[in-house]
């Protein structure tokens, strides 16, 4: 068998670790006492007119392929979109493309963009794990430094309606940017509709251009009710957004003031819906600490060195679930860490 394994697959794939974050999904899924704050998705259903929009497609025939570059009525609602929240043109049918969730984008920007001499800059702006939110005269002198260098910049808005506090601004409307910025953003987290799996790419035609033969070789078109839906949710979904972000800044709120509490410090994340503690003050690692919480206290959380080498020594706790069970959680981690000090 293993020969046959090392035979049918290639090297490359067969190398790359399953993703830490899944690990702990399939354990949690056969602990139904398990608190999950691991989860980094909405407990929020679709909105319902979001959803009938959707079923409504299905149910008039639009079940074709759109074309490549998503339907053009979705592609002109995004466009006025952008000009309104940033007062960024963008020309729908060149340079938007609707992709199958951001996760998609991202993975065209890499593909189409890389060559021997590529730099580019690939930043997540809020931030996923630490809820940070770049501030504007830090990504102001990041636009700087890309101009200086001749850079592209990558830039993954996908938590872009969830900031607290703080005002959310993209490096692509800043200065000499537009041009050397892609932009990708998406519906899943503002609408709560990430089993849909439709986002976008807004760039310049030239970079958009090459996007899309990947993305036509590889994808076609994102689901056709998809897109009909995601139209709903910009036309009719302000609402929506709304109290889901109401929802998700009163858990922040005293979610994190828990953690400090109970003494995983951590500093105040203005963005997604992730807290990020430190966890120097026991003597585990995240890996020990991940899994101790989890098994002696039934609470998932994710390890910090999940997302990288510098995640190490923290964890991401997700607030998007209940707040009764946030609350819940706070308890049963102050017991956990009572034990492990
Ligand atoms: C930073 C970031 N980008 C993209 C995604 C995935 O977005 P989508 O569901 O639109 O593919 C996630 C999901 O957790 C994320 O955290």
């Amino acid at each position: 068998m293993d020969t046959l394994r090392r035979e049918v697959l290639s090297e490359r794939v067969r190398l790359v670790k399953p993703s830490g974050i899944r690990r702990f999904f399939d354990i949690i899924n056969t602990m139904p006492e398990v608190i999950s704050l691991g989860i980094g998705e909405p407990d929020f259903v679709t909105p319902e007119h979001i959803s009938q929009a959707g079923i409504r497609s299905i149910q008039q025939g639009h079940t074709h392929y759109t074309s490549n570059y998503g339907t053009l009525e979705l592609r002109q609602e995004i466009a006025a979109m952008l000009l309104h929240r940033y007062g960024l043109t963008y020309d729908p049918k060149t340079e938007i493309l609707v992709t199958v969730g951001v996760s998609e984008g991202v993975d065209l920007d890499i593909a189409a963009a890389i060559t021997p001499r590529t730099k580019m800059i690939l930043l997540g702006n809020p931030n996923n794990p630490t809820g940070a939110v770049v501030p504007r005269d830090q990504l102001e002198g990041i636009a700087q430094l890309a101009i200086e260098h001749d850079l592209i910049v990558a830039i993954d808005e996908v938590y872009s309606r969830l900031v607290y506090d703080t005002e959310h601004a993209s490096i692509a409307a800043m200065p000499g940017m537009r041009e050397r910025t892609i932009l990708l953003d998406g519906f899943s987290k503002a609408y709560a509709m990430t089993g849909w799996r439709v986002g976008y790419v807004a760039a310049p035609a030239y970079i958009l251009e090459a996007m899309l033969k990947i993305h036509q070789y590889t994808i076609m078109c994102a689901s056709s009710s998809a897109q009909e839906a995601a139209l709903e949710a910009l036309r009719h979904g302000e609402d929506d957004v709304k109290i889901m972000h109401e929802a998700y800044a009163r858990r922040r709120r005293m979610f994190v003031d828990g953690l400090n509490r109970i003494g995983l410090t951590c500093c105040e994340p203005r963005g997604a819906f992730y807290a990020f503690p430190s966890i120097a003050q026991t003597n585990l690692t995240d890996d020990e600490f991940t899994e101790k919480l989890l098994f002696e206290e039934k609470v998932a959380v994710v390890p910090g060195s999940a997302f990288g080498a510098a995640g190490a020594g923290h964890v991401r706790c997700s607030y998007c679930t209940a707040y009764d069970k946030l609350e819940e959680a706070l308890v049963r981690m102050e017991r956990f860490l009572k034990k492990h000090r």
